[in-house]
Formats: structure tokens, C-alpha cells, sequence
């Protein structure tokens, strides 16, 4: 549980460290909690694409580097980026992180020259992305064993 006064604020990963941190999380995660293969996990995509972080100032004892959430950003086609790997930390949730981390990428998104955004999101995280103002297109389909939906917003 975080502290009121805690706040949150996302950038860009440019340390190994921090690179480090942010796979590991994406592995307690995706890997330990969504039970995603650890071989679909981590993809040829990770080495081309932005990877973001948000953190805790300040940090607490339980994430030494205040690192609580991450994303990355690939370059899709002229003009679309698409946004995956959306993972916050289990007790952190619900706190607005989430919110603020995707925040950050759009405006990083569009300063970079991309007019839309896509992802693929779970099914169930898709209020999360509809509150963002991101809308729904195609069928329901499955990836790494969970329902997932095509999702975009224009920027
Ligand atoms: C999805 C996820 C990134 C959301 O992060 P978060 O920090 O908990 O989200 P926030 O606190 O910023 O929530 C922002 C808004 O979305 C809503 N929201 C977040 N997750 C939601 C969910 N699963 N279902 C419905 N609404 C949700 C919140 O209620 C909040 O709305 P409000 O501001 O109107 O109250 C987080 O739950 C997570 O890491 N999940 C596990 C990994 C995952 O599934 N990632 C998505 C892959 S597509």
C-alpha cells in the first residue's frame, strides 16, 4: 500500500539498471502472475522498442529504485505506434500509476511524430484503455492464452 503523499513519476528507461528492473517486473508480472510463457515474454521487439518506467518519490524499501510500472512503445508502420508490455506492480494498483505511465507515452508519442496509437489489450484490462479514450476495433482473440482486443487512439 502506498502512502498519500507518494508520487509517481514515468520516463524513459536509460540504464541497464533500470532496464533490468523493468524486465524483471514485467516477469513477476506477466510471466508469474498471467502465466505467460517466459520465451513469448520477452521478444526480438524488446530490442527495437522505447521502454518507459514510472516510479515512487520516494522510494520505499520494497522497490529500491521506485520503479513501480512499465510499458514500451514500437514503431508499427509510418505514423502508428503500438504500445505493450503495460505492467504496474500487484500492490500498486488502482492508485492512478497506470494512468500517468500512459500519460507520459502519448505525449512521448506524439512529440516522436506518431498521429495514432494501437495495442492489444486484455480483455479485461480494457476499461483501463477505454478511460484513456482508446476504442475497440475486431474480434476477440486469443494471445499467449488470454482474450485480448485491438485497441487505438488518434493523437
Ligand atoms: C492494467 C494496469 C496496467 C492498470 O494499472 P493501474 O495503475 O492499476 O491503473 P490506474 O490506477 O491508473 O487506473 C486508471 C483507471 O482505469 C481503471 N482500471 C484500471 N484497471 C482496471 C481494470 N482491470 N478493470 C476496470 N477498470 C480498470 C481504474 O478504475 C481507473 O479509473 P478511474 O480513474 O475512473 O478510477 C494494471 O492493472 C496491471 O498492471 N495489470 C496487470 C498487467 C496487465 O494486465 N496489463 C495490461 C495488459 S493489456
Amino acid at each position: 500500500m502506498q502512502p498519500e503523499n507518494t508520487l509517481y513519476k514515468p520516463g524513459l528507461v536509460v540504464t541497464t539498471q533500470e532496464r533490468e528492473t523493468v524486465f524483471a517486473l514485467r516477469s513477476r508480472v506477466f510471466v508469474e502472475e498471467q502465466k505467460v510463457p517466459a520465451e513469448e515474454e520477452f521478444d526480438a521487439d524488446d530490442l527495437s522498442a522505447v521502454h518507459f518506467l514510472i516510479r515512487t518519490e520516494p522510494p520505499t524499501e520494497e522497490y529500491p529504485l521506485g520503479i513501480v510500472g512499465t510499458a514500451r512503445l514500437l514503431n508499427y508502420s509510418a505514423g502508428i505506434g503500438k504500445i505493450g508490455r503495460v505492467a504496474v506492480e500487484r500492490d500498486v494498483r488502482g492508485f492512478g500509476v497506470g494512468l500517468k505511465l500512459m500519460e507520459f507515452i502519448e505525449v512521448h508519442a506524439k512529440e516522436n511524430g506518431y498521429r495514432r496509437l494501437i495495442l492489444d489489450s486484455q480483455v479485461y484490462a480494457m476499461p483501463f484503455y477505454t478511460r484513456l479514450g482508446y476504442v475497440a476495433e475486431g474480434e476477440t482473440f486469443m494471445d499467449a492464452n488470454i482474450p485480448h482486443r485491438r485497441m487505438t487512439k488518434n493523437l
